[in-house]
Parts: C-alpha cells; sequence; structure tokens
C-alpha cells in the first residue's frame, strides 16, 4: 500500500533447502498419483494439506503456482507487510475492471503468490468475524456444522496465544477465554506502543455510548473499539507456511511442489451421468511442459477467490455463454462461479499532526528500526499495522433502512470498522516527504454490491477480469457517507485535543453530503477481502457452487477450500475466518476418506 516509500530492505530472494520435500517445479517431481492433491499453498490450502497428511498413510500433494516463502526476510518483518504487494514477485498483480463507484477508477488488487498465498503477504490482522457471521453461514447453507458454537473448537485449533514482541502487561487488553494456546498460528497483541494507543482508549471512555470499549477484538462479539491481534510471534510473521506446512513437510507423504500453475481440471470418466474430476494439469509458465497429475480421492480447490473460479472456468465449470465467449467448452453450466463476489471497501481518513513518534519517519528511514528489529525483534518493525480497531454500526434510525433491508449479519453485527494508523495511510497517494500522519482507514463491513471473477481467454496465463464492483449501491455509498461524520465526532473528543493538526484533503472541506460523496469515491481503495466467487449454498438451492460439505455442485472428485466459498464478507479481516473454515473442511475431508486404491471413475 505504501510500497512506493518503502525499498525491499532484503532484496535478494533466494530458496533455502530447509522445507523437506520441496520442489522447484513440476518437472522434478517423482510421482504423477496421489490420493489428494491441493491446489494452492494459501490460507487454505496449507491447513488442507498439513491436516490430512497427519495419517501417514494418506498421500499428499500441495501444489502451489508461487515461488517459496523460505530466505525472504521481508515477508518475516511485520510493519514492512505494508510492502510486499502490489508489483512485486510476490504478488499475482490483478488490476480490477475499471470501478464506476470510483468515477472508474481501476485499482491493483494484491493477491500473494507464494506459499502461504495471501498470508505470507498480508498486514497480519488476525479475527474471527462475529457470531451472527457463521449463524448465516449456517442457515443460508442448511448445514448447522457452521454454526459459531461448533466453530469456536475449530478457531482455538488455530491459534497460538503469544506474548507481544515487547512483553508489555497486556492485561484488560484481552479475554484469554477466547482464545486458544496451542494451535500452530501465533498471535499476539501489539507489540510496539504508538501515541495513538491512550487517546483511543480515551475515546471510547469519554462516548462509551457510541464507541464503547470492547474488552476483546479477536470475534465473536463483535461491537466496539479494543486492541488489535495479528499473526505474529517473536516480533515475525505467522503465515499459513510458517505455522502449517514448515512442521509438517518433514513427512515423507507429503510432497510440496512450488512454481507449479494449475492450468486445467480434466474428466477422468463418469459416475451415472456424473462426470469425475480426478486430474490436473500444472505449467511452470506459459510456454513450459505441462504435466498430468491424478488424485485417487479428491482435488483440493484451494487457489483463493481469484484463483479458484478462473480454474473452474478454464475447466468448463461456469457460464456456458461467458466460457463460450471465451473459446472454453462447457462441461458443466454453472453460471453462479465466479459471481457474487462480496469485498469490504477501505475509505482512509487522514490528518496531520503534531508528534514526532509516527511511522511515517521510520519509512524515510528505516534503519535504526531494521537494526532493532534484527537484534531484537522489537520496535517499530516488530508493530502491528494497528494497535487498535473497532467495528460499529450504523445508528438504528438510519434513513437508508426505510429503503433497505439492514444488511448486516444480525444485530450484534457491525456495518463498518474503524482502524486507527499511527502513520499516512492513502494508497492512492504516496506518503509526502516530510510531515508525521495519523490515519482513520474506515472499512465498509456489510457491503450490498457484489462483484465477478470471469476468464477471458482459455489461456490459463492471461489473467481474469476482476471486479469487486465497489460502491455500486445506495447503501454502500450512505455507510460510508455516514462514516465520516461518525469519524468526525471520534476525533473531537478530548484525548485529540492538541495531537490533530488538521485534516489532509477534502476531508477537512467537504460539508454536504454530496461533498462528502466526492470525496469517499475519490478515495476509497481496497482492503484485498474478497470472498464468494464459488458460493456455498444448500444442497437444493438453485444457484452456488459448492455445498455445505464443500463438494462442487454436480461433479465428482472436487471441494473447495478457500474464501471462495463463504457466501458473505465477515465482520474480520479474513484470514481467521479461512483459517477456521479450512480446520472444519480438512475434517470433512478425513471423514469421507476411503481406503481405494485407484480413482473411483
Ligand atoms: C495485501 C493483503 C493484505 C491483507 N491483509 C489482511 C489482514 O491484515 N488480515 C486478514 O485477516 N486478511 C488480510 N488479507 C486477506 C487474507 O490474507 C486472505 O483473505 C486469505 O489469505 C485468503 O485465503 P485463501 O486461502 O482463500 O487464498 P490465498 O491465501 O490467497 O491463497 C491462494 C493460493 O493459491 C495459489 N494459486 C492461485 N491459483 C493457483 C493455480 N492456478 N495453481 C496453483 N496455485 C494457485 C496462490 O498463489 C496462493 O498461494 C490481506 C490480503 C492481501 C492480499
Ligand atoms: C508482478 O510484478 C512484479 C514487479 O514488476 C514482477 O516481478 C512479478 O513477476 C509480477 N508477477 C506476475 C505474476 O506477473
Ligand atoms: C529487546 O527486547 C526486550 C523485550 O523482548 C526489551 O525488553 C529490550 O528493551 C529490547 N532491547 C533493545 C535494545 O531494544
Ligand atoms: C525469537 O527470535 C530470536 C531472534 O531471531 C531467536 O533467537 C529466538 O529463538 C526466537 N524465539 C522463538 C520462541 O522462536
Ligand atoms: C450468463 O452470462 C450471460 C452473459 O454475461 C448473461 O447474460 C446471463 O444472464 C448469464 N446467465 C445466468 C443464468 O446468470
Ligand atoms: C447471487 O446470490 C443471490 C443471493 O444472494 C442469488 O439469488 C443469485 O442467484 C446469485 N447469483 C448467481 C449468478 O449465482
Ligand atoms: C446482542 O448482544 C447482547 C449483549 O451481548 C445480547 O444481550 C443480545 O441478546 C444480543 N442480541 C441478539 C439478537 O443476539
Amino acid at each position: 500500500m505504501i510500497s512506493s516509500t518503502l525499498p525491499w530492505v532484503a532484496a535478494s530472494i533466494f530458496i533455502l533447502p530447509s522445507l523437506g520435500k520441496l520442489y522447484n517445479n513440476p518437472s522434478q517431481l517423482i510421482k504423477t498419483n496421489y490420493d489428494y492433491i491441493v491446489i494452492g499453498g494459501g490460507a487454505a490450502g496449507a491447513v488442507v494439506a498439513a491436516r490430512l497428511s497427519e495419517n501417514s498413510d494418506i498421500s499428499v500433494l500441495l501444489v502451489e503456482a508461487g515461488i517459496s516463502n523460505e530466505g525472504i526476510t521481508d515477508i518475516d518483518i511485520p510493519l514492512l507487510g505494508l510492502s510486499l504487494a502490489p508489483s512485486t514477485p510476490l504478488d499475482w498483480n490483478y488490476t480490477t475492471i475499471p470501478q464506476p463507484g470510483l468515477g472508474n477508477r481501476a485499482i491493483p488488487y494484491p493477491r500473494g503468490k507464494v506459499l502461504g498465498g495471501s498470508t505470507s503477504v498480508n498486514y497480519m490482522v488476525y479475527m474471527r468475524g462475529s457470531t451472527e457471521d457463521f449463524d448465516r453461514y449456517a442457515s443460508v447453507t442448511g448445514e448447522s456444522g457452521w454454526v459459531w458454537d461448533q466453530m469456536l473448537e475449530y478457531a482455538k485449533k488455530n491459534e497460538k496465544l503469544v506474548s507481544p514482541a515487547d512483553h508489555h502487561d497486556t492485561t484488560g487488553e484481552f479475554l484469554p477465554s477466547l482464545h486458544g494456546t496451542s494451535g500452530p498460528i501465533s498471535v499476539s497483541l501489539g507489540g510496539n506502543p504508538t501515541p495513538l494507543d491512550s487517546r483511543v482508549i480515551a475515546t471510547t471512555e469519554e462516548f462509551p455510548t457510541e464507541f464503547p470499549f470492547n474488552p476483546d477484538t479477536i470475534g465473536g462479539d463483535i461491537l466496539g473499539i479494543g486492541w488489535a491481534f495479528a499473526s505474529i510471534g517473536n516480533g515475525t510473521r505467522s503465515s499459513s507456511a510458517t505455522g502449517y506446512l514448515a512442521p509438517a513437510s518433514g513427512r515423507p507423504n507429503l510432497d510440496i511442489v512450488v512454481n507449479a500453475q494449475a492450468t486445467k481440471l480434466e474428466v477422468t470418466g463418469k459416475k451415472g451421468t456424473v462426470p469425475c474430476f480426478h486430474r490436473v494439469l500444472v505449467a511452470e509458465k506459459a510456454g513450459a511442459a505441462v504435466y498430468a497429475l491424478t488424485a485417487n480421492q479428491e482435488i483440493i480447490l484451494s487457489a483463493g477467490t481469484f484463483g479458484t473460479p478462473a480454474l473452474l472456468q478454464l475447466s468448463g465449470i461456469g457460464n456456458k455463454t461467458e466460457l463460450s465467449a471465451a473459446g472454453v467448452t462447457t462441461i458443466i453450466d454453472n453460471p453462479s462461479v465466479g459471481k457474487n463476489m462480496s469485498d469490504h471497501a477501505l475509505l482512509p481518513n487522514v490528518w496531520n499532526v503534531d508528534n514526532p513518534d509516527t511511522y511515517d519517519s521510520v519509512f524515510r528511514n528505516p534503519s535504526q528500526a531494521l537494526e532493532q528489529w534484527t537484534n531484537n525483534r522489537t520496535g517499530p518493525f516488530a508493530s502491528h499495522i494497528a494497535n487498535q480497531l473497532g467495528w460499529l454500526r450504523l445508528p438504528q434510525t438510519a434513513s437508508i433502512f426505510e429503503t433497505t433491508p439492514d444488511p448486516a449479519a444480525g444485530p450484534n453485527s457491525s456495518h463498518f470498522e474503524m482502524i486507527f494508523l499511527n502513520y499516512w495511510l492513502n494508497p492512492n497517494t504516496p506518503a509526502p516527504p516530510t510531515g508525521n500522519f495519523m490515519s482513520e482507514a474506515t472499512v465498509l463491513i456489510s457491503p450490498t454490491s457484489r462483484g465477478f471473477v470471469k476468464i477471458s481467454s482459455s489461456d490459463p496465463f492471461k489473467p481474469p477480469l476482476v471486479n469487486p464492483n465497489w460502491l455500486n449501491t445506495d447503501f454502500d455509498i450512505f455507510a460510508l457517507v455516514e462514516s465520516v461524520k461518525i469519524s468526525r465526532r471520534f476525533f473531537a473528543a478530548k484525548a485529540w485535543e492538541g495531537y490533530i493538526l488538521d485534516p489532509v484533503g477534502e476531508l477537512g472541506t467537504a460539508e454536504t453530503d454530496e461533498e462528502i460523496e466526492a470525496y469517499v469515491r475519490k478515495n476509497v481503495n481496497g482492503i484485498w477481502h474478497a470472498v464468494g466467487t464459488a458460493m456455498m449454498t444448500s444442497k437444493d438451492a438453485g444457484y452456488g457452487v459448492v455445498d455445505p460439505d464443500l463438494k462442487v455442485k454436480g461433479v465428482n472428485g472436487l471441494r473447495i477450500v478457500d474464501g471462495s466459498i463463504l457466501p458473505f464478507v465477515p465482520n474480520a479481516h479474513t484470514q481467521g475466518t479461512i483459517y477456521l473454515i479450512a480446520e472444519r473442511g480438512a475434517d470433512l475431508i478425513k471423514d469421507d476418506y476411503h481406503d481405494d486404491t485407484c480413482p473411483t471413475c
């Protein structure tokens, strides 16, 4: 996001041979047949590969298009999470189609292309969603296994709560009973204090009705403002690659191949009239040799919200008219593939502040912070991107509810989020060379706009069209316009007197709703939480891509476990929610394991 001001501090990319069986491209593979083939080593794919290979009788291959995460120091340094995308060797480099809701701007849309997927390049905020998010997933799919009370067990299975980098006293910043203590992903509270900390908390004390304090923001009871968690342990990023794959990589029954892009799923036979997809083609890059790999049991698609629907479409599963236009023969005419994308939108609000201790100075001159991190794993580089965040609702009396049903997951879920940042954050405008700043990024959490992902060609190396369709509805624009007024009430608290100098740009001048709307449309950008493009629906629904057991509708041998299956974007930064569904997804797959030696068809 602020990459223009941040150099790669450790620019060299090299691969250490420390992951057990790591093949560097598909030509090195010795076997072409496995019980399970998992496509994509991101948040979900790493969980599935690691959990399935816990059973030493089962052989698993993990296929990842990107490079290995090993030996790339910038990935490890928490605050440099802001510099790993877009447009780096770790990114797929997607760009949205022009967004009418944003004055036709086209926005770079990062996705991790590396082991760990987006968990190796993300900002590490760690949450689960609201109880109502999961209860809604259960009610719209008719599958009670997705309710919050059942999923909490998986949440604790994923998390290892550890001490923050600075080992400060965290009393009052969290509720121990809500946390896991022995899972693969290290999670901690903020590891470096900022001048915002006491002021944010003081504001919740001055305005407890509108801005209540939330004693634990991890998820479940989501509303209110409190201390943020991140997937950081020992001052270092904890990703699905470090947390799940590294410990599993010595297993003789788990192979991992990087620089291997799945380009097509192929039909291997029929069970009755239902086609079986037990084969996948992979290649290192455009023009390189293509290898066919077979799964006896199942192929699990974990290529993410963009990669999964694109691969289905390339394989003939999608809207027939659109597949024909792209030159692909339809095998299953399912018009839901790639549609109903649900995504958060981010509005960056920035102020000049009277304090030299903002991270702006660190970004301009990083050497001291880098040295402190290198020697001690502390200081600004060990910091979260934000130490506090909050989850809030529009007033019940807001005029929009006269015309639009409340789209929140429930009455105890939010419409928008506030993120408090100790530096300039505006993805549209690089940070100025001088000055000190504070940002409050407002995130639209309950969008009603829906977008899509669609291939434009049968060439798997041509990126799909990506359309989050931000701010395409009256509700979405109303919520963000109101959020600006709500934000102004927040920063009118006494705690900010003398700290805030003045708002930057039109944040200071926009007064009427029309002026605020123009400011919103000019400044909104992404926060990279898209889900929904292979939506999970009930078995008898007339639309949707997977059943509640995550099996692809209308075919045999294919399951999807990643963010694409979530029918609504959650009250969370999405990695935690996706870890939970992946933990349960792995259990569903294990439950279906049958002891056959050859593909079922
Ligand atoms: C810059 C950025 C910042 C973010 N910040 C946060 C944050 O602070 N907190 C948070 O909770 N969430 C954050 N997110 C979102 C979060 O990381 C994602 O929602 C989550 O990682 C998605 O999980 P996934 O398993 O669906 O996909 P991913 O983690 O993206 O994994 C998909 C994997 O599949 C691979 N792949 C794709 N296509 C193919 C193919 N054809 N063949 C083989 N491999 C393929 C990809 O290379 C990738 O490794 C952020 C995302 C980004 C990009
Ligand atoms: C993304 O852009 C970077 C920088 O230009 C480049 O190094 C990388 O190879 C690109 N990634 C893809 C998938 O094209
Ligand atoms: C090193 O880290 C510890 C906490 O782990 C901290 O107490 C100490 O002050 C740090 N030292 C330096 C030089 O930053
Ligand atoms: C934390 O990081 C330091 C510095 O690299 C290392 O010496 C130490 O072993 C790490 N501790 C844990 C628990 O990983
Ligand atoms: C399939 O795609 C075409 C072209 O975009 C569209 O007109 C049609 O409505 C889609 N079909 C369904 C059932 O959504
Ligand atoms: C998108 O989701 C809605 C329900 O929210 C559903 O009615 C519609 O059919 C879906 N569209 C497609 C193309 O699947
Ligand atoms: C919302 O949360 C409050 C406080 O936790 C609780 O008393 C109430 O029952 C919840 N409402 C619903 C509809 O779940």
